[in-house]
């Protein structure tokens, strides 16, 4: 489990004070995959560094199944951090070490002796899949296989949690699916916490289990990925099951609803229900389905004649567990 408490970072710029983390609080239970979103210089970066304390905070707490990381002398620091495996964007491999030395390395930092290094490396290649690669050289590697050294080096010192800052950002897509699957199955077996960093919703949808907008170091919404993704009033719940291209506005009059619902009802049912209950046409201007996990969650624009009683309309399709929201037609 990882515990954020109340986190401020403020950096002194000449007279001027960047609050780059403005009191954010969170926490990740054990075997769970949390996501991070946010735009560029939201304060993603600053809460990586913030949480390993490779930056001190300026405030706030951070702690790892319940030891604190924050206030504490520099050997339980070094031990602490030792609970947390970081993944970043690039693998970071040291080119002149081969596979198995490159997820050696942490484990010569802190004195492993070698018979126990080889065994644990030899465990953790097998795990990422490229027990074959183990005498390969990163030059040797694809993107996606540099990824995995890193993961297996993150991993090496059987840390709790696993913290990944956009792992996949410089993946193409079918690499990021088999990287993400990867997470998950670590996930499974290890039980570990992971904390994802990233501005790609698709890492989202894929594995987290809930996830938190962070916007000018705050954290303005979070939830479990269900929640959010049909809280019509939330911003992620779009931007997670956008409509497809430039959604049509409303060609004429016309009363335009958005419509984000989960499985339990299909489409077809609640369109023709709706056309039938009222005695109206329904346009389906834009939709989008998704199949997430076992769930299904689907956002709809539809637009009814300017007649209709759109108040009736929208009480019937909220009693029916559908978020509702209003759009102007043009
Ligand atoms: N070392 C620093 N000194 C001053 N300001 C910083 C520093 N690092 C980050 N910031 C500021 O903090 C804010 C958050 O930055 P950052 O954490 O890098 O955001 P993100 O990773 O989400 O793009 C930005 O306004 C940025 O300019
Ligand atoms: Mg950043």
């Amino acid at each position: 489990m990882i515990t954020v408490s109340d986190l401020r970072k403020v950096y002194r710029q000449g007279s001027n004070d960047v609050v780059a983390l403005d009191g954010v609080s969170l926490e990740v239970p054990t075997g769970k995959i949390h996501g991070i979103v946010g735009h560029s210089g939201a304060g993603k970066s600053t809460l990586v560094r913030c949480l390993t304390l490779l930056d001190q905070p300026t405030s706030g707490s951070v702690a790892v199944n319940g030891k604190e990381l924050t206030n504490v002398d520099s050997d339980a620091l070094r031990n602490a951090r030792r609970r947390i495996g970081m993944v970043f964007q690039h693998a970071n491999l040291f080119d002149s070490r081969t596979t198995e030395q490159n997820v050696a390395y942490p484990l010569e930092l802190v004195g492993t002796p070698k018979k126990e290094i080889a065994e644990k490396v030899a465990q953790l290649l097998e795990l990422v899949g490229l027990k074959k690669f183990a005498k390969g050289y990163p030059s040797q590697l694809s993107g996606g296989q540099r990824q995995r050294v890193g993961i297996a080096r993150a991993l090496a010192t059987d840390p709790d949690v696993l913290l990944c800052d956009e792992p996949t950002s410089a993946l193409d897509p079918a690499t990021t699916d088999e990287i993400l699957e990867l997470v998950r199955k670590l996930r499974d077996r290890l039980n570990i916490t992971v904390l994802i960093i990233t501005h790609e919703m698709h890492v989202v949808k894929q594995i987290c289990d809930s996830v938190s907008l962070l916007e000018a170091g705050k954290i303005v919404e979070h939830g479990d990925l269900e929640a959010v993704i049909t809280n019509a009033s939330g911003r992620l719940a779009s931007t997670l099951l956008p409509l497809p291209g430039e959604a049509p506005q409303a060609e004429g009059a016309g009363r335009v609803l958005d419509l984000l619902y989960t499985g339990a009802q299909a489409t077809e049912p609640v369109i023709s229900g709706i056309a039938r209950k009222f005695n109206t046409d329904v346009n389906v201007l834009a939709g989008s389905v998704e199949h997430l996990g076992d769930q299904q969650f689907a956002h709809l624009r539809v637009q009814f004649a300017p007649d209709v009683d759109i108040a009736a309309i929208i009480e019937h399709l909220e009693s029916t567990g559908i978020a509702v929201t209003v759009k102007e037609a043009k």
